[in-house]
């Protein structure tokens, strides 16, 4: 089967796919990583160079290629589900899972993390939690489409234990 993570950056899908990944013998791909060893530039050069629209088209590059492999949970990009066909073609190919979480809590951990992601380096940390409100807003009805969703601050190793044993052949 392959398993998709998605939310907002900070949602704790790298995390998740890493350990999920380990526990349960998947082969874990982390979308952004394999973008820039595709591209052979980091996300913030991508977005340099390309700008968003020409990063976007390499994520569909990248994702569209992964997705002809079987068996794997991947850790998908923030944006990912919200360009191109992207989401459909994730529940098409396997099983999509939205890790959520609330403003607060992601501006909490984003404001350590900025400097890699381009969409919020040079957001000032006290508009941060307003930033991600209104991006989340924009994003909700694609993460929405997710087949299931939890709160990160609450998921164990059995959320997904229960879903891959319904899947698993
Ligand atoms: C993005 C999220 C990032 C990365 C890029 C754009 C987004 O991935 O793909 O910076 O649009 O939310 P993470 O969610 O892994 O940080």
């Amino acid at each position: 089967m392959r398993y998709f993570l998605v939310g907002f950056m900070g949602s704790g899908k790298t995390h998740w796919a890493r350990q999920w990944s380990a526990a349960f013998g998947l082969k874990w791909y982390d979308l952004d990583e394999e973008i820039e060893k595709r591209e052979k530039q980091t996300i913030s050069q991508l977005f340099q160079t390309l700008g968003e629209e020409g990063f976007r088209k390499k994520e569909h590059e990248a994702l569209c290629t992964l997705l002809h492999l079987d068996d794997f949970i991947m850790s998908c990009g923030g944006g990912t589900p919200c360009f191109y066909d992207n989401m459909q073609r994730m529940n098409r190919a396997g099983v999509t899972i939205y890790l959520q979480a609330s403003p607060a809590e992601l501006a909490q951990r984003l404001k350590l993390e900025k400097e890699a992601r381009p969409l919020i380096r040079d957001v000032a940390d006290e508009v941060l939690e307003s930033f991600i409100a209104a991006k989340l807003n924009e994003r909700h009805a694609c993460y929405a489409q997710a087949m299931y969703h939890f709160q990160t601050r609450f998921l164990k190793n059995e959320n997904f234990e229960k879903i891959h044993r319904r899947y698993a052949k």
